[in-house]
């Protein structure tokens, strides 16, 4: 990028005397990262150029140069072309000041009845929106698979889970549903954020509308807006949108974050409880035995840079007087980052979680050896009519026996047991069985595996339906 022109190249030159200092260009310049919005500038520019030709601001003959000269810049920018100026700070003085060059005097009239602040906020409105349709795509994709691993572990046991400690057998596809669960709340945030963020700024202009006689609800339509914002003072300065979209990124990297731990704990020797294939892993560049589970360790950190964004853009927002202040040009590279991030995130998951390899016989082992049918034998005894809290009293000293004597509830004789309780007869090992205790689990959101492949297709009709 060139950084030396004279003063008077500066579009808002004219009332200047001294041209601007070449550290305070380059500081103020935003050009080296907004460039990623050129794509949103030119079609916003477009749109912009034929309401006004609509309207009898502009000829249509000027109307067609702009369009046309838009055209080639686009094409010169992805052919990777295009001068791009420092000293013309932006994106947006890059793009006008290339199709004055290319076209003269009707490249002079684009900027009529419009503004920067109006222009680039309606510029990231417009990328946002399509960032939000890729990334709602991509959590399609990783639910998919979550789902398909679901069916497929519909009947493989493991423990469930709280405090960390063996708590009661649960399918795994059960367990693969609750991250699906978490998943579909995502989407709909990333669904409702969209439909707030989908409003035209344009028209706005600097901060209190324009004389020329525009016609707003046009070039929101030409846009693929819902309609025009209502206030031009709030058009301008509003970014509730990007903290919107944060804040949703942010919760969907938290998900990631709890799915990557729970991963990376399975991966270990010493759960054992799944196999993450080679592609995903890496090894350690001292020690041979090592394969180490990456790709879930870097979305676990990830997700603190994204948390990070969030707090910036609030903070960016929360001393700001009404209407445009240059501030806002921070906004961008917190957004960029956590749209690269999250989409990075996203597509690692995706392609890794239908990969994953569940170690059956080692997750009902580990059911097995942590009495997680305790809980199915106190209930046992409550339908042979003993107190809860009797049966309670009376399990925890079966599970005593249990630990004293290395044997799961299920391999104690029936004399054994019956010793703790008169009740128990030669029944009590239908609910013992890790088997028995799951398919007990027989209703909306519980872990019977004729439960969870309910669930599956249920996920799957809400993924069809958008
Ligand atoms: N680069 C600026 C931004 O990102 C564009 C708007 C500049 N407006 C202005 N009045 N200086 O926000």
């Amino acid at each position: 990028m060139s950084t030396s022109e004279a003063k008077t190249e500066k579009p808002w030159g004219g009332r200047f005397t001294e041209s601007t200092d070449a550290f305070v260009e380059a500081f103020t310049a935003s050009v080296a990262f907004d460039r990623r919005l050129a794509p949103y500038d030119i079609q916003g520019s477009i749109a912009h150029a034929t309401m006004l030709a609509e309207v009898g601001v502009l000829t249509g003959e000027e109307r067609g140069a702009i369009v046309d000269g838009l055209n080639a810049i686009l094409a010169e920018i992805e052919a990777g072309q295009f001068p791009w100026s420092v000293s013309l700070e932006d994106v947006h003085m890059n793009v006008e000041a290339r199709l004055t060059d290319r076209i003269g005097l009707a490249g002079k009239k684009l900027h009529t009845g419009r503004s920067r602040n109006d222009q680039v906020a309606t510029d990231v409105r417009l990328w946002l929106r399509a960032e939000i349709d890729a990334l709602i795509n991509e959590v399609k994709r990783l639910q998919e698979g979550v789902i398909g691993v679901a069916e497929r572990e519909a009947e493989s046991i493991m423990p469930g889970f709280t405090h960390l400690q063996t708590a009661q057998p649960v399918t795994f596809g059960h367990h693969l549903l609750a991250w699906n669960e978490m998943l579909e709340r995502d989407r709909g945030r990333l669904a409702d954020c969209r439909k707030r963020l989908n409003r035209s700024p344009l028209g706005a202009a600097a901060l209190a509308g324009t004389t020329y006689p525009i016609d707003r609800a046009r070039t929101a339509q030409l846009l693929g807006f819902d309609g025009p914002t209502e206030n031009s003072l709030d058009s301008v300065s509003d970014r509730d949108f990007a903290i919107e979209f944060t804040a949703a990124a942010s919760v969907i990297m938290m998900h990631l974050s709890r799915m990557s731990e729970e991963l990376i704990l399975w991966a270990s020797a010493q759960f054992n409880f799944i196999d993450l294939p080679d592609r995903f892993c890496t090894g350690s560049s001292i020690m041979p035995q090592k394969k180490n589970p990456d790709v879930p360790e870097l979305v676990r950190g990830k997700s603190g840079r994204v948390f990070g964004h969030l707090i910036g853009l609030l903070t960016l927002m929360k001393g700001q007087p009404l209407a445009y202040n240059k501030d806002n040009q921070e906004d961008k590279e917190p957004l960029f980052d956590t749209v690269d991030n999250l989409f990075g995130s996203l597509r690692a998951f995706a392609d890794m979680v239908p990969a994953l390899i569940v170690k059956r016989e080692v997750t009902r082992e580990a059911a097995m050896r942590g009495f997680s049918t305790a809980t199915d034998l106190a209930d046992y005894l409550v339908r042979k009519g003993v107190p809860f809290r009797d049966a309670h009293e009376i399990v925890g000293s079966a599970v005593r026996l249990g630990v004293d004597t290395g044997r799961d509830l299920s391999e104690m004789k029936l004399d054994e047991l019956r010793g703790f309780s008169e009740a128990i007869g030669a029944d009590v090992f239908e609910v013992l069985t890790l088997e028995g205790s799951v398919a007990a689990r027989d209703h909306i959101g519980g872990t019977a595996p004729n439960q969870v492949r309910a669930a599956c297709a249920r996920a799957r009709a809400l993924l069809g339906e958008g």
